[in-house]
């Protein structure tokens, strides 16, 4: 691989800064022209975003995870700051499956976005028939299902917590979504081994793999010495959750090198995502970051670009899980080496992340 020379120049969010280097990316056969997308639940059907930005421009926009029924979502307060975070406690929100084809979907089709649809439900025949009615549907690039939900069977027990449930959902969305279509499914990390979680999806038929989705957290108000969230907890998102999610990407990606992996948590920069992409994401989604700055996932993959480059890759492809290669040896100078080295041997214990090793 050849380095590309960058000089230092005007802010590398000016378009005209951005390096001729080839983005596309490719998530379970979905060819994407670029590999930033939109998190769930950040940026609804993307309608807001395109003030903002060219919304086809992105690789996709995920859409709020929708559930067969309209429903209001947990009650008020659901939002509280955390350092270098925000937890959240919406309870998805949302119109329910045949209005968002009707309104959603049929705007992202009429403005020529590609659509990742984000389905949820509380039992596995809730997921099969949001499963059936997307069968037929045109333009869905991709189901993205959120399997961090309750399920209502088994005393409200997570579904992305039990590799048995989570494959249980998989299996019945797999089996009634049109096969052209990739299914991916979106972990948690609130898990003691998400590779196990990861493996068993697999097996059930998912195509590719989200992570992460938030953390279960708590706030409490030391004002009213009471939660500060009146659904008592809550998820964690942004940069606070950044090394878990990069962290869990690493393992998936060593684990099961094969399976495409959307990968966000906290990105907030081309260099956040960046570690995700070395760590094995194939593409990643853009979150909490857009309700502060909601132009983010354009200058995000503006920077991602320059990042490339400026490491001396000729295409995104080339990053993708460089952190598990071996590095170059070091130059006679002891400089800095930013080769792209070679495969670790695959039978080769995996660093500090397979022994356990806290820091
Ligand atoms: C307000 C809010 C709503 C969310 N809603 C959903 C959702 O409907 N479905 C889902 O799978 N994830 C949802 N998420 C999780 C995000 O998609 C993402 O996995 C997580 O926030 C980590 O990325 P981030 O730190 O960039 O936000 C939500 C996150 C936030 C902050």
């Amino acid at each position: 691989m050849t380095r590309a020379v960058i000089t230092h120049g005007p802010r590398p969010d000016a378009a005209a800064d951005v390096p001729d280097i080839d983005m596309t990316t490719w998530l379970a056969g979905l060819e994407l022209p670029s590999p930033v997308l939109t998190a769930s639940g950040c940026a609804a059907a993307g309608r807001e975003l395109d003030q903002f930005f060219d919304i086809t421009t992105i690789g996709a926009v995920v859409t709020k995870s929708i559930m067969l029924n309209p429903r209001s979502g947990r009650p008020t307060p659901r939002m509280a700051e955390t350092p270098s975070g925000m937890l959240n406690s919406i309870g998805l929100q949302g119109p329910g499956i045949d209005a968002f084809l009707d309104k959603d979907l049929e705007w992202l089709r009429a403005r020529g976005a590609r659509a990742v649809v984000s389905i949820a439900g509380g039992s596995v025949d809730e997921y099969t028939r949001l499963a059936s009615k997307l069968r037929h549907v045109t333009d869905v690039a991709a189901i993205e299902v959120n399997i961090s939900c309750p399920n209502v069977e088994d005393r409200g027990q997570v579904f992305a917590c039990d590799p048995v449930a989570a494959a249980e959902v998989i299996t019945a969305v797999r089996r009634n979504t049109n096969p052209g279509i990739p299914v991916l499914a979106k972990l948690s990390p609130d898990v003691t081994d998400i590779v196990a979680i990861a493996r068993s999806v697999v097996d059930a038929g998912a195509d590719g793999l989200s992570m992460i989705n938030t953390l279960l957290g708590m706030v409490i108000d030391t004002d009213t010495m009471r939660p500060a969230l009146a659904g008592i907890t809550g998820g964690l998102s942004g940069p606070a959750i950044r090394p878990v999610a990069v962290r869990c990407v690493y393992q998936v990606h060593a684990a099961l090198p094969e399976v495409p992996i959307l990968g966000m948590g906290g990105i907030r920069t081309g260099l956040d995502a960046l570690e995700f992409v070395l760590a094995g994401a194939s593409a990643v989604s853009v979150g909490t970051v857009t309700f502060h700055d909601p132009g983010a996932p354009a200058r995000i993959a503006r920077e991602l670009a320059v990042a490339l480059a400026e490491r001396g890759f000729e295409s995104f492809e080339q990053a993708i899980g460089h952190a598990h290669r071996a590095p170059d040896p070091a130059p006679a100078s002891g400089g800095p080496v930013a080769g792209h080295g070679h495969t670790l041997d695959a039978d080769a214990p995996d660093t500090a992340v397979e022994a356990g090793v806290e820091g």
